[in-house]
């Protein structure tokens, strides 16, 4: 096949892309980036990135790193421009590029993200749900007792009873008994901790379309964009799978089983998830092209029973989370009608 110039591929790109000199002066700015800086190429060539974009010292910095062959993710940093009087908030991702001529270049990557209105599982969420965890698990304790003496009792009586007729008092006692400890079974979460084991995220996502697609026949499409690259992850798939499952569940119920789910797996370099700055982190990208998150809910959707859906626990989410945590990973969603994309992290162990 015929070797493509790279300008022409990286104009065509949606994505903004600077191609930056290691000392920060653009060296090439692709038709995104000149519409995100509302300026054109002539005004942004040999200009330092430091003006250009206000955000020098943390730039700087990955664009040595780049130097060593490594790429790193800064995330939403506050650009100089803004863009009608409201800051511009970017994703920008910094790998090495190679020489061109006698200078080495690195590209810069910048997606927005105010735009879109973007839930992350940072420090100050992952306190709060720390604390709503600990609140549901004594109160699970609380219902739980009485409960279990409720239907002990209720099963004493069910044996008294002589006819029929009352025995379907008692039995309505049980059975919403049982739902009752159930729904607090699945509140207080799947944690029985197993051993961890060595595993692809493929076979998870696999697996969950599998499961999917032998519940929906007609109307749902999956779109698969692995990157074969990825390692394997230690973990507990089991639990894992139930996460995957609970998004892509939530996708389909609310596009009515009809419509696309995309499946996507990448790998992220210098990745910063809560405090800790990792090597390796894999994101799986679980999309759907539904209605979006109603906007009401879209602020607490991680939060136990919050729900959008008649009859939903809302507990799908909450558990999602709770999984990918005890994995060491985050759970970041960006929904909009339309578009609405789950992203899990998950740090993969490097080998000490
Ligand atoms: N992909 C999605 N598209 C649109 N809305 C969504 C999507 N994912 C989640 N939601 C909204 O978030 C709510 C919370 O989801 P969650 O899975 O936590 O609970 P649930 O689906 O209501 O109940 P459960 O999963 O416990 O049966 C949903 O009720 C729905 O309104
Ligand atoms: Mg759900």
């Amino acid at each position: 096949m015929e070797t493509l110039p790279a300008d022409q591929i990286l104009d065509g790109l949606s994505t903004a892309v600077l191609l930056v000199e290691l000392d920060g002066s653009v060296h090439y700015v692709n038709g995104a980036a000149q519409i995100l800086l509302a300026a054109s190429a002539e005004r942004v060539r040999g200009r330092r990135t430091d003006e250009l974009l206000g955000i020098g010292a943390p730039l700087q910095a990955a664009l040595a790193a780049t130097g060593e062959r490594r790429s790193t993710t800064l995330r939403e940093l506050t650009l100089k421009q803004s863009i009608d009087g409201h800051a511009l908030v970017v994703d920008c991702t910094v790998s090495p590029f190679g020489w061109v001529g006698d200078g080495e270049l690195a590209l810069v990557e910048l997606v927005r993200v105010d735009q879109l209105s973007r839930f992350t599982l940072e420090t100050r969420s992952q306190e709060r749900h720390a604390v709503s965890t600990m609140l549901i698990d004594r109160l699970a304790h609380e219902i739980k007792n009485p409960l279990g003496g409720l239907r002990g009792a209720a099963q004493l009586l069910d044996r008294e009873l002589p006819d029929r007729e009352s025995r379907e008092y008692t039995r309505i006692i049980m059975h919403e008994a049982d739902r009752l400890s159930a729904l607090v079974d699945r509140m207080t979460g799947p944690f029985t901790t197993r051993e961890k084991t060595c595993f692809s995220l493929h076979a998870v996502l696999e697996h969950v379309r599998r499961l999917t697609l032998a519940d929906v026949q007609e109307g749902l499409t999956f779109n698969r964009d692995y990157d074969p690259s990825i390692p394997e992850i230690m973990g507990d798939r089991e639990q894992l799978i139930q996460a995957v499952l609970n998004i892509v569940r939530n996708g389909v119920q609310a596009m009515d089983g009809r419509g696309e789910i995309g499946l996507l797996t990448r790998i992220r370099r210098q990745f910063t998830l809560g405090n800790r700055r990792h090597r390796h982190v894999l994101e799986a990208r679980i999309s759907d092209n539904g209605p979006g998150i109603p906007a009401d809910i879209r602020e607490n959707v991680f939060f136990p029973m919050v729900s959008g859906r008649s009859g939903g626990a809302g507990l799908g989410l909450s558990i999602a989370q709770d999984i990918v945590s005890r994995h060491g990973g985050a759970i970041e969603c960006v929904s909009q009608p339309g578009d609405t994309r789950f992203s899990l992290y998950l740090p993969v162990e490097e080998p000490s």
